[in-house]
């Protein structure tokens, strides 16, 4: 534990190493609530990584104030050139183009425009019909497993199809396209010795160039053949004046795929642990489920906090909190810490599905940003849920989650489930 002067906690406290992240997490949530109460925001020295650009370090951003200031702020903190922290080296985006994630207004305001149809209600209620039918085939499949791996029997494969069915992924490529996605995660997430470092890149690098590929020829079917799905919309008609180029489309269909399906999956993960964990909340939630499940998905990216942190790229001079920030400066702003921040939310560390406001930034902050499959992501997890707890009604964890150690997101690997 932490010497009570607080000496060895800032000896030992370096939230920009893995190390840190290696942590229980009881430790990590004390680390961030003493940062919290620092009178300013405080810089972290960037460690060096195999592969990616060493910066000099970043301004932590910690409480809720100072991320939803950086968020609204646009124009002083900017996304590009990356979000990522460590950056990838920029070879990476005149190769495959860059993301949504990674670009300023004015682009980024015509860019979203565009890629918006993606999530028009016309879209959300075709993919709705198929997001139950999705739901029944995942828990069939782990009714028909018995007790087992949670994240492999279930998570996977339903937040895969609801993609590929929202982007329009034939069947026969959903397979290959999880296994890229899990090799591009991997390698944002982890960040091991050089020589991991290099199978992860270039596992990264494949992976990359495969779906890129599979987006070219999707994009090229749908212009001579157009379907009613998100791939069509975005590569075929000129339908508002305005369409993506081929780089754009690679690069938005990478962002969706995984953005799309990695996130969301650990999300339902850490639902079904906290609900195992906190009897007293899932009897609730199950006393009434329409009433209580969209106060309880808040709960649960409040307190899980799916993606940990992201950057920005300070553009001016400013001053944030006490800090002064000078052009080019790093700020990151831990999504993590600032859903704890107990200047904003009563009893933090308490899992409570009926707490109200829940003005959690488990989604960014409000800005230009803003995640935008949000509400996708809520539907996803209601109609999963919906269905689990209908046929197995004491679905629970059979062993601990098992966590992937990474900066960037709070991810689990395995969750061991049982029922009866
Ligand atoms: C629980 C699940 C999810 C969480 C926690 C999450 C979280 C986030 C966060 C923190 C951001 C960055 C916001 C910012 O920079 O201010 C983001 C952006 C984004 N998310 Fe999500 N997300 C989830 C699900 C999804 C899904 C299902 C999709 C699409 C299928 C999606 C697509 C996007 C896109 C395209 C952006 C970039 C928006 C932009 O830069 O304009 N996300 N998300």
């Amino acid at each position: 534990m932490w010497d009570p002067l607080g000496v060895k906690l800032i000896a030992d406290l370096d939230i920009a190493k893995l190390d840190f992240w290696e942590r229980p997490v009881s430790e990590r949530h004390e680390a961030f609530a003493w940062l919290r109460e620092q009178e300013r925001p405080l810089f972290f020295a960037q460690p060096k990584v195999p592969l990616a650009r060493a910066g000099k370090g970043f301004h932590a951003l910690v409480r809720h104030a100072d991320v939803t200031e950086a968020s609204r702020n646009g124009a002083v903190f900017a996304n590009s050139p990356a979000v990522t922290n460590p950056e990838p080296p920029k070879w990476v985006k005149y190769i495959y183009g860059d993301s949504l994630e990674n670009k300023d207004a004015p682009e980024h305001t015509r860019l979203r425009r565009i890629v918006s149809r993606a999530f028009a209600p016309r879209m959300m209620a075709r993919l709705e019909e198929h997001m139950r039918r999705r739901a029944e085939e995942a828990v069939s499949a782990l009714a028909a497993a018995g007790p087992g791996d949670f994240v492999e029997l279930v998570t996977q494969t339903y937040t895969t199809h609801v993609v590929c069915d929202l982007l329009g992924i034939p069947d026969a490529d959903r397979p290959q396209v999880l296994r890229w996605v899990r090799d591009t995660v991997e390698y944002q997430a982890v960040r091991s010795d050089p020589k991991g470092m290099l199978r992860h890149a270039a596992k990264n690098t494949r992976a990359t160039f495969g779906l890129r590929n599979l987006v070219i020829r999707l994009g090229r079917e749908r212009r001579k053949e157009p379907g009613d799905d998100v791939i069509s919309a975005l590569a075929g008609a000129d339908v508002e004046g305005e369409r993506l180029t081929g780089m754009e489309l690679g690069a938005f269909f990478l962002l969706l795929v995984v953005a799309g399906i990695d996130t969301p999956g650990h999300t339902m993960s850490h639902a079904l642990a906290l609900l195992s964990e906190h009897p007293d909340q899932r009897e609730l939630l199950l006393s009434d489920y329409d009433r209580y499940m969209p106060g309880a998905v808040d709960e649960i990216v409040r307190y899980a906090s799916p993606i940990t942190q992201l950057q920005r790229t300070v553009t001016a001079e400013y001053e944030l909190r006490g800090q002064r920030l000078a052009p080019g400066d790093k700020v990151v702003l831990f999504y993590n810490s600032a859903n704890r921040d107990e200047r904003v939310f009563t009893d933090p560390d308490v899992f409570d599905i009926s707490r109200g406001p829940n003005p959690h930034v488990a989604f960014g902050g409000p800005g230009a940003h803003y995640c935008l499959g949000a509400h996708l992501a809520k539907r996803e997890l209601t109609v999963l849920f919906q269905e689990l707890f209908t046929r197995l009604p004491d679905v629970r964890l059979a062993a601990p989650p098992e966590p992937m150690v990474s900066t960037f997101n709070n991810a689990i690997r395995r969750l061991p489930v049982t029922f009866s």
